[in-house]
């Protein structure tokens, strides 16, 4: 994946730091508006994927909308060029403040998660006179087969509003003066690699949108969540996901009235791959039975191997040995779970390498942490 020029190009910049391939950033992004388009499918970025700046400015040149989740987002998404009628605001918590300012920029549809909220967001719309439009995030009880942590589409999970409470939204969506019910929302996990689950999700939809009919409720807008899982195992073999069938799944699976628009939250499969964590080697030292690779970057840095016991792809991209050894690719903080990968097969490693962890584009920059007081890594274009 790296070629010459841009290894010699890496050992002059100080490590650690994110490298990101805009070029392949800009054929992902081709991809899914050329294939969106084609079905009529409205692509929000999820933008807690990565909120870099310049990678924004990217996206948002391909026309997209924006999925924010904080006050932050929204109004990062308008400095960086996302037109805020394509903006979504999402999230089990929105302070007050961070909902007056959405409705004061007025965005294009809050997804709302409970209840309460609504009533809130009703009394805050009110004061300044606005309407706020709402789609409800219902939780389908979906299964993602993700890892726990991410898998946000059933009954124990905090997300969404529940079925029993159906009824009571209903009624309250009538009485409140300043809400605009326009359509329903859902997301259940992320790094979702089996697309049966999607098709699941579909039915279930599919179940939800008649009972609101039933109950005389026109929606217009269907908002899907995100999702799309990536090939962290192989990334140079697919470094553009597999957006065709995905996409397809969704064309052939949910019942779309003709007055009703899609929308799409996509996050990691957008952003996963253009990105790697480039750091430096700083010791190796042997253990009784393992020998260590100690990185300049550790959990502070990307935290997806600590949390989520996530696997990236390690790459040496500056060892010329033809011969192999086996490392705990490590960091340089202060707990056992700062790893990158264990038992991890790599040419000799020695002091100074250059080691891409790869596929590092989503949930990786924008997790990193003051943890230690360590340097924070820079990016790289
Ligand atoms: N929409 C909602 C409501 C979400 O909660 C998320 C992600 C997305 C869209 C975008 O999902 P994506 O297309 O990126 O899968 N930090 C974790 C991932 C957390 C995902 C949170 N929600 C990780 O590193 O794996």
């Amino acid at each position: 994946m790296f070629d010459n020029q841009i290894i010699e190009r890496f050992k002059q910049i100080e490590t650690p730091f994110y490298y990101y391939d805009l070029n392949l950033l800009n054929r992902t992004l081709a991809t899914v508006k050329r294939l969106a388009d084609s079905y009529n499918f409205h692509v929000h970025y999820a933008m807690k994927a990565n909120s870099n700046d310049q990678l924004l400015k990217v996206i948002s040149s391909y026309g997209f909308g924006a999925d924010c989740v904080s006050g932050g987002e929204v109004l990062k998404a308008l400095e960086t060029g996302f037109d805020r009628k394509h903006i979504v605001f999402a999230g089990v918590g929105k302070s007050d403040k961070e909902m007056i300012n959405a409705l004061e920029k007025d965005i294009f549809c809050f997804n709302c998660e409970s209840t309460q909220e609504i009533e809130v967001l009703n009394e805050l719309a009110k004061k300044i006179d606005k309407t706020a439009f709402i789609a409800v995030r219902i939780n389908p009880n979906v299964e993602a087969n993700t890892h726990k942590y991410i898998a946000t589409g059933k009954d124990e999970n905090k997300f969404g509003i529940n079925r029993i409470e159906l009824d009571a939204i209903v009624d309250l969506v009538k009485k409140s003066s300043h809400i605009r019910l326009i359509g329903i929302h859902f997301h259940i996990g992320s790094q979702i690699q089996n697309l049966d689950n999607f098709k699941n999700l579909c039915t279930r939809i599919n179940e939800i949108q008649d009972w609101f009919e039933s109950k005389g409720i026109p929606l217009t807008e269907i908002n899907v969540g995100g999702g799309l899982g990536i090939n962290y195992q192989e990334p140079d073999k697919e470094e553009i996901t597999d957006f065709e069938n995905y996409f397809g799944i969704f064309h052939q699976h949910l019942q779309v009235k003709p007055h009703q628009r899609v929308h799409f939250e996509l996050g990691r499969s957008i952003v996963a791959q253009c990105g790697s964590l480039i750091s430096k080697v700083l010791y190796i030292k042997k253990g009784v039975n393992k020998q260590f690779a100690i990185l300049d970057a550790g959990m502070n840095i990307l935290i997806r191997p600590a949390l989520y016991q996530a696997y990236h792809k390690i790459e040496n991209i500056t060892s010329n040995s033809s011969e192999t050894a086996t490392y705990e690719v490590v960091g340089p903080i202060c707990e056992s779970a700062d790893f990158f990968g264990k038992d991890v097969s790599l040419p000799i490693t020695q002091r100074g390498d250059l080691i891409a962890v790869r596929s590092a584009g989503a949930y990786g920059e924008v997790m990193m942490s003051l943890y230690n007081l360590k340097e924070q890594a820079k990016s790289v274009f």
